[in-house]
């Protein structure tokens, strides 16, 4: 009897998973634009997901691993096999590497902003043996310091003409240390404070350079977060498990991200620079690599074995970088490759002008550097 209902319990759990997948692949809409990027500059953060090629080896091993453990304890086999092929045929890499490497097939001088000189290097290498493409490089930034964006920026504004795309793709779902050393809390930083500052300091090159753009990834995680400005830089108490606290506050700053692009469309508005957010959906990265125990078991045989490939999950930042659908739509959300409608909180103009007051102060934004709204508007 209890071999029967078992028989049934992972056969039921094996259809639904197939599904999903099957779901997955079959919805994901493709950028499905040919314009070429010639001539132009393109910024990528967090790019560096290409793996260094000893990666793979570990990956290998691991998944023997992993595949072992579910068969005995999970049944769920069948899927993981499926990944397991996945990660030796195609190279599992996040969004951002994606990203720049389609820039980078279409031509563009991609540069990969990254803070591991190791991970950048390989991801660089990369690209250009898969594309062809010389004028791939990779500057360093550390998105939890604000004097390493000066820098960045600095740099870029010093060597390069131009900047047609910026990205804003880095983020990291959990917290390595509660504040940075500029006393911004974490994820606050990372995923809000310090895009916010590079924005603004890379604006000069953009606005020279329109028609440009500007694709914040953010999520629609933030729809389910809780938001409180007045605590904007206080660490949360952790209620169940640091990881749902994490996964909350993550959520949160990814609705800043909304926010953030809503009243920049507005502050942007007539000078040929868009900007617009997105979704990538859920995709199988490395974002909550820093989950521990039972949670990153689940969470990873989740991902592995249902969520989209980052190729996949990669299409509507790339749309909205390149599509000619696109190039007059400013202040939008997008996912798969169409826009949607904006949940509540993360319409609201009054938020988002409190929002970025606060961000100002925290990102010790020069009067100079300001981005006022236009005059006569
Ligand atoms: N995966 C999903 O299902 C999903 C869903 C909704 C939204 N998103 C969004 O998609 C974007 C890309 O994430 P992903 O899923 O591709 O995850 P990922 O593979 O972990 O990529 C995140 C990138 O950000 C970089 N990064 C993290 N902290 C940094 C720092 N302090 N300075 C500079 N770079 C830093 C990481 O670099 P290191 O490798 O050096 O850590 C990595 O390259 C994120 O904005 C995420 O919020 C993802």
């Amino acid at each position: 009897m209890f071999a029967i209902v078992n028989v049934w319990y992972l056969t039921s759990l094996i259809c639904i998973g197939i599904c999903v997948k099957l779901y997955w692949k079959l919805s994901t809409r493709w950028n499905g634009s040919y314009s070429c990027l010639v001539g132009k500059t393109a910024v990528v953060t967090g790019a560096n997901s290409g793996k260094p090629n000893y990666q793979i080896t570990i990956n290998l091993s691991m998944s023997i691993f992993r595949w072992i453990i579910y068969l005995l304890m999970t049944h769920l086999y069948i899927l993981e096999i499926l990944h397991f092929i996945n990660i030796i045929w195609f190279f599992h890499t996040g969004l951002g590497y994606n990203t720049a490497l389609d820039f980078a097939k279409r031509g563009a001088r991609v540069i990969l902003a990254c803070r591991s000189k190791e991970r950048a290097e390989a991801a660089c290498s990369k690209i250009i043996k898969e594309t062809g493409n010389k004028n791939v490089s990779y500057k360093l930034i550390d998105l939890t310091s604000l004097q390493s964006v000066r820098n960045f920026a600095e740099e870029f504004n010093k060597t390069e003409d131009r900047l047609d795309i910026l990205v804003n793709n880095a983020a990291l779902g959990v917290f390595e240390k509660d504040y940075t050393d500029d006393g911004i809390q974490f994820l606050l930083h990372v995923n809000h404070i310090s895009p916010f500052l590079l924005t603004h300091l890379l604006i000069g090159k953009l606005k020279q350079s329109a028609p440009s753009r500007i694709v914040t990834v953010a999520s629609l995680a933030g729809a389910l977060s809780p938001m409180n400005l007045d605590n904007i830089n206080k660490v949360p108490k952790i209620l169940l498990f640091t990881e749902l606290r994490d996964a909350m506050v993550y959520g949160t700053t990814k609705l800043y991200n909304i926010l953030f692009t809503n009243e920049l469309a507005r502050r942007l508005d007539g000078t040929g620079v868009t900007v617009n957010a997105l979704h990538p959906g859920c995709v199988s990265t490395e974002l909550f690599r820093g989950f521990k125990g039972i949670i990153q078991f689940i969470t990873q045989l989740l991902a592995y074995s249902l969520f989209m490939t980052s190729e996949e999950g990669a299409q509507t930042q790339i749309y909205l970088g390149v599509s000619k659908d696109v190039e007059n739509i400013s202040g939008g959300l997008f996912t798969n490759c169409r826009q949607i409608g904006v949940y509540s909180t993360a319409k609201d103009p009054q938020l988002a002008k409190k929002l970025w007051q606060i961000s100002e102060e925290l990102a010790h934004i020069n009067p100079n550097e300001k981005i006022n709204f236009p005059i006569n508007k």
